[in-house]
């Protein structure tokens, strides 16, 4: 089976879709607009028209980019399809810096998933003088 990685294609319905099958609680379609259009990067992976995975970057285009949704669908796994998609997020963010300049790459790997992103150049931290992410939840209040 083959597939192609697209950029800048993916909807909101596919964005949806691919959130369920993967378990996830629906969006409200307000906020998937929102998050798809505030993403510096959205990808896509196709395979005759159909949407088979998807991941997004978000971050300041400067130095803080964040990997966030990355999602396949569940009978396309284990064909390389989140390692393709993956490895262009990283590349187009390698685009947007300045030649010789680094910058920090995040993301939160899924309890179990760690060794698929070891596979792909991530590290877990802590590590030497990083310590560990941190997470908080935070209620909306604003008002419709
Ligand atoms: C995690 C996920 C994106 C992997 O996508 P995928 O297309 O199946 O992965 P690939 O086919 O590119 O696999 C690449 C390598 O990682 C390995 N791998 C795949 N899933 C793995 C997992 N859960 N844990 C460890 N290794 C894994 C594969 O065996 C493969 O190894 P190989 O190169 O030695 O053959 C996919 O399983 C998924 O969408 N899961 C549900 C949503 C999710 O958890 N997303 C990540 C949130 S952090």
């Amino acid at each position: 089976m083959s597939f192609r990685v697209y950029e800048n294609r993916l909807n909101m319905v596919e964005f949806q879709k691919l959130r369920l099958a993967s378990g996830f609680e629906p969006l409200e379609s307000g906020r998937l607009k929102k998050a798809l259009a505030a993403s510096l990067v959205r990808l896509s992976a196709e395979d005759g028209g159909e949407t088979v995975g998807m991941v997004r970057v978000a971050g300041d285009g400067a130095y803080v980019f964040v990997i966030a949704d990355l999602l396949v669908r569940p009978d396309r796994r284990g064909e390389g399809i989140g390692s393709a998609l993956v490895n262009r997020a990283v590349d187009l963010i390698s685009e947007m810096l300045p030649s010789g300049t680094w910058a920090t790459v995040t993301l939160v790997a899924a309890s179990g998933r760690e060794s698929f992103y070891e596979g792909l150049g991530f590290h877990r931290i802590p590590k030497g003088e990083v310590g560990c992410a941190m997470q908080a939840y935070v209620r909306g209040t604003k008002q419709p």
